[in-house]
């Protein structure tokens, strides 16, 4: 651990999330191999223990390009609550990360959850009936040049100060989903094949999606994600949560891409959606409604990509692929393209450890995402649910936030272009 991080681990470790208010002293949670064994040094009171495997996908070790395919460890026990901050302290300080656990209503919800993330992982090996060949360079090229670094950045600029916060609770949180639609709608202008709508769930703030159907595939949809609200952990009314990098840097970089797929005319022949979740900081909620709801309508995704904190270059790493709860064979396709449209890029790989973001509702949902990352792990933004989070600590630039524009563009022409006579059996 470098001296910048012991000293952020400090001062912003009341900034990790520890879960919402316990309804009993007894909850059902689900841990990693590395909390489990803190929670037992810890001498908490644990009760009917039982392992189960989920099979993940992680680089030899960081930075390295070789991926090994291991199965990792999750406990499924009863634990005392009392526990739980505690935990989410040590695996703070310890593990240098956030979310220790996941909560399950029971153990049966708990098995539940478990399997189906399981039976989720083992379909993506299987998958891959998607054409990932780049074949759209035409159609790449022309689009690419117009994208512009001073719309991302004004986009982060606004959404980072005109609101105190953005979080899922709050009126400034519920305000910026309806401004966003604005946004989105003005950009549509003129565009038949194109709609805006909000995505209502059961708390205040609402997701925002913009659908632009496709010529000859509609009922295939391409997703690029990210999410809307912010948060400083214990988020309250009134509480200063920025979020720039995480997340109004995401928001901005697909806005850009929205932006010039529209005025340049471009139809794709697959539908795409762009998606602004909903409280993604308060476990994923907002994209696991959505990709519960795609699921149980037999929607057919052929892939979703996550874009989660865009503009802090921590070091000469621009990409890091994150390898866990993503599929491998659209994480290569990403890479290619990045290696095609901006040769100069420099590309790692990484695995959060947890399902850190909201790739992996779709992953949950048996559907093929990808997370490229802003930097390396070990070298992300340190001002990350603080009040600190603002586009000064990225030079009052989107210089690092474009690319991901420029990536993100190429996946939506390369994917959204292609329909079933390019499908491969
Ligand atoms: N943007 C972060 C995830 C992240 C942070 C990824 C740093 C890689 C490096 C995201 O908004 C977040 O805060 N996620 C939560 C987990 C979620 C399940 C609430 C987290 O990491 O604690
Ligand atoms: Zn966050």
């Amino acid at each position: 651990m470098n001296l910048r991080r012991a000293a952020w681990v400090s001062s912003t470790l009341a900034t990790c999330l520890v879960g919402a208010a316990h309804a009993g002293p007894k909850v059902w949670v689900s841990v990693g191999e590395d909390a489990y064994r803190l929670l037992r040094r810890a001498g908490a009171d644990i009760e009917q223990v039982e392992l189960h495997t989920l099979p993940v996908q992680a680089p030899a070790a960081e930075g390295s390009s070789k991926l090994v395919r291991r199965d990792e460890s999750v406990y499924l026990m009863r634990v005392d609550s009392d526990a739980l901050p505690r935990l989410s302290q040590d695996v703070h300080q310890r593990l240098n990360r956030c979310a220790g656990y996941v909560m399950h209503a029971s153990r049966a919800q708990g098995r539940q959850e478990l399997s189906g993330f399981r039976a989720a992982l083992l379909r993506q090996e299987t998958a891959g009936k998607v054409n990932y060949e780049i074949d759209n360079q035409a159609e790449v090229n022309a689009l690419l040049p117009q994208l512009q670094e001073s719309n991302v950045r004004s986009t982060i600029v606004q959404l980072s100060t005109d609101y105190k916060n953005r979080y899922y609770a709050t009126h400034y949180g519920v305000n910026a989903s309806d401004d966003l639609v604005k946004t989105w709608k003005a950009l549509a202008a003129g565009r038949a094949d194109v709609t805006v709508k909000q995505f209502s769930h059961n708390w205040p703030q609402k997701s925002v999606i913009m659908t632009i159907k496709g010529t000859t595939s509609p009922k295939q949809i391409v997703v690029i994600g990210g999410h809307l609200d912010s948060t400083i952990g214990n988020t309250q009314e009134e509480s200063i949560a920025p979020g720039a990098d995480d997340d109004a840097s995401g928001i901005a970089s697909l806005t850009e891409v929205a932006r010039v797929l529209l005025s340049s005319g471009y139809q794709p022949r697959r539908t795409i959606q762009f998606m602004a979740y909903a409280a993604e900081e308060i476990g994923l909620f907002g994209s696991a409604a959505i990709a519960a709801d795609y699921k149980a309508k037999g929607k057919k995704v052929i892939g979703a990509l996550q874009l989660d904190m865009t503009n802090y270059q921590g070091g000469t790493s621009d990409y890091t692929m994150i390898t866990d709860y993503t599929n491998a064979a659209q994480n290569t396709f990403v890479k290619n393209l990045a290696a095609y449209y901006t040769p100069s890029m420099v590309v790692n790989q990484g695995a959060c450890g947890y399902a850190c973001s909201d790739h992996a509702s779709w992953t949950r949902n048996g559907y093929v995402a990808s997370f490229p990352f802003e930097s390396l792990l070990s070298q992300d933004n340190p001002y990350i649910h603080t009040p600190q989070d603002t586009i000064d600590k990225s030079g009052n630039n989107a210089n690092h936030a474009i690319k991901f524009s420029r990536l993100a563009l190429a996946f939506a022409v390369e994917l959204g272009s292609d329909g079933p006579a390019l499908l491969t059996k």
